[in-house]
């Protein structure tokens, strides 16, 4: 898979592509990712890629040319297994599900805005799909296309050591993970849960389903109400009512 960023800041980028598991990903050639400084294609002079909005207004916008010859310079010619994504506070919100989505595909460019806007124009004629990493407004697009990228490299296949640990993680099924425990047993005198040192895999399966319930049922409730609740799952739901006080488990289902 092929990643193209577009940004006045590729530096930005350095650490995250070159540590952990990303700089592994791209070591095995499982990932290439490619930084387009933008500023590069500025007719100015002084290599500056913004102007001032007509119809006035704060803040300054990024002007369509460097962002349209920056795409045909890297020979975009948007086939199907190919996005170009604007991160933007407007776009969808971002999810797991489009992570995975995104995975699929053989190529993304993803484009970094700065300053007040990028020009509508980019936006109408490169842009496939606009993306949301929250409600809040952040300086650049940098961050956003660093959350984008490390959430769909992990996804793909040989990247993680345990290609399965990134299907029992949150949000996958559309539930939060269950709670984990390392050594020691006793630390400071807080105890790992005994079912935990069982060796009783199935009990400890069904303790994990619980807390992974528990955990969603209190921190993201709207999660359950889309979530299709197996037989055990409902059980586990009944005991967790009693458990939490909680009235009626019908308004997640
Ligand atoms: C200061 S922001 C511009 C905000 C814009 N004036 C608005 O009201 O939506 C500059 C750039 O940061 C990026 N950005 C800011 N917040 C973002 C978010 N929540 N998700 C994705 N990108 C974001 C976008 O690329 C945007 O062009």
């Amino acid at each position: 898979m092929r990643f193209d960023i577009l940004t006045i800041f590729p530096e930005m980028f350095n650490n995250l592509i070159n540590t952990s598991i990303l700089g592994r990903a791209r070591e095995k050639r499982l990932v290439e990712i490619n930084l387009i400084d933008f500023r590069e294609y500025s007719r100015d002079k002084h290599k500056k890629v913004d102007d001032y909005p007509y119809g006035g207004g704060e803040g300054m916008v990024i002007k369509p040319e460097p962002l349209f010859e920056a795409v045909e310079s890297i020979g975009k010619t948007n086939p199907p297994n190919e996005k170009t994504i604007y991160l933007t506070a407007q776009g969808k919100p971002y999810e797991q599900k489009k992570a995975f989505k995104l995975s699929k595909l053989d190529r993304i460019v993803m484009i970094c805005g700065h300053y007040e806007e990028i020009d509508e124009r980019v936006r109408t004629v490169i842009v496939d799909e606009e993306i949301s990493i929250g409600d809040y407004v952040l300086t650049g697009g940098e961050i956003p296309a660093m959350v984008v990228m490390d959430s769909v490299i992990r996804l793909l296949p040989g990247v993680l050591g345990d290609d399965k640990s990134a299907h029992n993680e949150s949000f996958v099924e559309g539930l939060l993970e269950h709670p984990h425990y390392t050594r020691p047993e006793n630390y400071r005198g807080l105890k790992v849960p005994e079912i935990l040192l069982s060796g009783d895999h199935e009990a400890i399966r069904k303790w994990r389903r619980k807390e992974s319930i528990r955990r969603t049922l209190k921190v993201r409730p709207e999660l359950l109400k889309e979530f299709d609740l197996e037989e055990e799952d409902r059980i586990l739901l009944e005991e967790l009512k009693v458990e939490e006080g909680l009235k009626s488990t019908r308004r997640y289902e």
